[in-house]
């Protein structure tokens, strides 16, 4: 198992390009299924999910070929109905071939995706909207059993008590674009990402309008053709990386950040007092004048503050002088982050789905340990920023979202070596070693 070593304490500077999004690849990987024929998808991330997707599709029968950030999948095979709880345990998202598989085969067995470091994840909503479609949905030995002669259009809300669901949208709109007749879907999401996925179907000659709307239509259809699809910039990255550059004080470039997905991040951060402006030559956060200002900070669906930015932007009012509140609604305990930062000598109260933040004038160096994938990115910008020397250990949790994200700041200043775990060593230790 892989940590990371860092020696914090240096500023970053220079320029740096994020990968294909991992959230917007794995819906559509799940939805080519619903094809008739190979799709090429262009820009995929070379991440620990995208290969849990594919060996899931793999499991189902489907060829899927990895050539570098491309990748082919090839449905006709596939004959499998059963996504294993090997898989999907791994990749919540697994979820996603729900939807397709019931259009594809008018059945289907997902496992329930089990538990998660960021808090309860039913997918209640998901089954409610397939149920609306028609579908009869079981639950039996921790498996979603669903069955459907046919799929008929329907009129669905899918708001749930935080709001819409991402892959709850992506199951339901894609499973309305084989059923009879039209399909209206109220709450829906409207990250890009559920566009993006919404788009490639229409592509394959889907009838989808209201993409990026709270209310979503779908005209069912015979048949869906097939499409190549481009995979956008990853919009969380670009966050990550331009919160790095908040939390060391530094100015970077992001060459290709998808600045039109980033409103609300980007206002937040000028609201601390960050310089971000959007060039032809890509994004430029400046954070080098060093006077930082405390807010509140609330994540939302979009387009409000991804709650995937949460971490991330817990760690960096840390070190804000004054008191700033960070509350997300979408996972209210998703601050599993917060004990690490405090062992760095952070200052955080939790209050509810709240962290009460007191700025420290700079974080330490400590052994840390990785919780989930947003939470590992968080620690990993800390520890760059911190005077002195971390460990992050179980950083598999950070390979599942970002394509080698220290070699990303290294390339930027950072010193962060990867290598193998070994056993943390306690102070008097280091101390008798003169460490
Ligand atoms: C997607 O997860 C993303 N994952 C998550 O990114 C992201 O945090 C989340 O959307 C919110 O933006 C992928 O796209 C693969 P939700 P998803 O359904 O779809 C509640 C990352 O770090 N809910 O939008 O699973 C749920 O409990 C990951 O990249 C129900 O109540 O999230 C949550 O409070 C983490 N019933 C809220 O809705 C349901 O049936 C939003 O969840 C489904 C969800």
């Amino acid at each position: 198992m892989d940590m990371l070593v860092v020696q914090g304490g240096r500023p970053l500077s220079g320029a740096v390009s994020v990968d294909g999004s991992k959230n917007a690849t794995l819906p559509i990987m799940a939805a080519t299924l619903l094809t008739d024929g190979p799709v090429r998808l262009r820009g995929v991330p070379a991440l620990a999910d995208v290969d849990t997707m594919a060996r899931l599709l793999r499991s189902l029968g489907a060829d899927v070929i990895r050539s570098g950030s491309q990748m082919v999948i090839d449905p006709r095979p596939a004959s499998g109905i059963v996504a294993e709880y090997d898989l999907v345990r791994r990749m919540r998202a697994g979820v996603c071939v729900l939807g397709p598989l019931l259009a594809r085969c008018g059945t289907a067995q997902v496992s329930l995706p089990g538990g998660c470091n960021i808090g309860h994840r039913p997918i209640d909503l998901h089954l409610r909207g397939l149920a609306a479609l028609g579908a009869d949905i079981r639950i039996c030995s921790g498996y979603v059993v669903a069955e459907a002669g046919t799929l008929t259009g329907a009129r669905i809300d899918l708001t749930g008590p935080q709001g819409s669901s991402v892959t709850a949208t992506c199951n339901v709109m894609s499973a309305a674009v084989a059923a009879r007749g039209e399909t209206v879907i109220l709450g829906a999401a409207q990250e890009p990402e559920v566009v993006c996925l919404g788009r490639f179907l229409n592509d394959c000659g889907a009838k989808i309008g209201g993409l990026g709307s709270p209310i979503v239509t779908v005209d069912g259809v015979e048949r869906l053709a097939t499409a190549d699809v481009d995979i956008g910039p990853d919009r969380i990255e670009a966050a990550t990386l331009a919160v790095s550059a908040a939390l060391t004080r530094s100015r970077i470039r992001i060459d290709n950040a998808p600045v039109s997905q980033m409103d609300a991040v980007l206002s937040r951060l000028a609201d601390m007092g960050v310089d971000c402006f959007a060039g032809d030559d890509g994004l430029t956060v400046d954070a080098r004048h060093g006077r930082l200002r405390p807010v509140n900070l609330v994540t939302s669906p979009y387009p409000g503050i991804p709650t995937d930015t949460q971490a991330q932007f817990t760690a960096l009012l840390t070190t804000v002088p004054g008191t700033s509140v960070v509350t997300d609604r979408v996972f209210p305990e998703r601050f599993m982050h917060v004990s690490e930062l405090i062992r760095m000598g952070a200052r955080i109260r939790r209050a509810g789905n709240s962290a009460v933040i007191e700025g420290v004038p700079h974080l330490s160096g400590a052994p840390l340990m990785a919780s989930d994938l947003r939470a590992s990115a968080a620690l990993l910008l800390a520890a760059v920023s911190a005077e002195g020397d971390s460990q992050i250990r179980r950083i598999y949790h950070l390979d599942r979202g970002y394509v080698r994200l220290e070699e990303k700041l290294n390339r930027l200043g950072a010193t962060i070596q990867r290598c193998q775990d070994i056993p943390a060593r306690s102070v008097s230790e280091n101390t008798r070693s003169g460490e």
